[in-house]
């Protein structure tokens, strides 16, 4: 079994790669002496290219599966691989390795750097990583092309709309290219048809290969992903197909799968 092996990069050309696999997953909160049990025993497993939304009602326990998901938290009880790495049990200077390199966040409140401009806000993530600055640059401005934000790459987020602020961070979520994309309410700050530019964007990632997760309170935009997993009580309530049909992945499924596009920037040490 792979599963406890670490990450191998060339894993991920493989379409039967797991992504996740969390098994038995629960998080306990003391509060005052009192235990809040937010996930309590969560198991599933996502492949390489799935769309799946989380849904459940407030305090159902989305936020802090997407955080442990993220390696943004542990879990209490229970074992979470990423991409072939068995990250529960991880210290946090190791979560935090893991996390920048396998890991996109898109948050409600999309959280970029106010003084930074767009392309600063973008490369960040890559100077964490080390990548040197020409590069940071090259990867920056090709996925701020992606984003169709290569003309704004100078403007700071009070000089952007809602729905490009969001796609910057989008942006920022993608430059290393990571195996997950994990999005809590992306469109939850954004009116209904900026809401739908950053759904279209997502729809487009999926098609050209990436793995997503998206929290979200809307059935509507549940609906338009391939999975529902409904988390209640911290318990996964059901977990089913949504019945879109993969039309967009069909259509753009490649040999090399995620990142193997020309346009994309392929980061070093991995096989473009
Ligand atoms: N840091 C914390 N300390 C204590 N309890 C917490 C903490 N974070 C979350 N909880 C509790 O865990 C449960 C799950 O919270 P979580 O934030 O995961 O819910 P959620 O499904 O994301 O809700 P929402 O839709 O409102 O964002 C809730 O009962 C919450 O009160
Ligand atoms: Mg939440």
């Amino acid at each position: 079994m792979k599963a406890t092996e670490p990450a191998a990069r060339g894993d991920r050309a493989d379409g039967e790669t797991l992504v996740v696999r969390a098994e038995m997953l629960s998080r306990d909160y003391v509060m005052g002496g009192e235990i809040v049990r937010a996930l309590s025993g969560v198991s599933f497993e996502l492949r390489r290219n799935e769309y799946v939304a989380i849904v459940g009602p407030s305090g159902s326990g989305k936020s802090t599966l997407m955080n442990i998901l993220g390696c943004l938290d542990t879990p209490t009880a229970g074992e979470y691989w990423l991409h072939g790495t068995r990250v529960s049990g991880m210290s946090d200077a190791e979560l935090a390795r893991v996390r920048n390199r396998e890991i996109g966040f898109v948050f409600q409140t999309f959280n970029l750097l106010p003084r930074a401009n767009a392309l600063r806000n973008v490369e960040l993530p890559l100077v964490y990583a080390g990548v040197p600055s020409s590069e940071r640059r090259r990867r920056a401005v090709a996925v701020l092309d992606r984003v169709q934000l290569g003309d704004r790459r100078e403007h700071r987020p009070n000089e952007l709309s809602g729905g490009q602020r969001q796609r910057v961070a989008i942006a920022r979520a993608l430059v290393t290219d990571p195996a997950l994309l994990l999005a809590d309410e992306p469109t939850g700050n954004l009116d209904s048809k900026t809401g739908e530019e950053v759904l279209r964007l997502f729809e487009r990632l999926h098609a050209e290969g990436h793995t997503i997760v998206v929290v979200t309170h809307d059935p509507d935009i549940a609906a338009r992903t391939q999975r529902r997993i409904a988390l209640r009580d911290g318990v996964i309530e059901s977990d089913e197909p949504t019945g879109t049909a993969p039309a967009a992945v069909a259509t753009a499924a490649r040999p090399g799968g995620p990142g193997s596009s020309a346009s994309w920037p392929a980061p070093a040490g991995r096989p473009a």
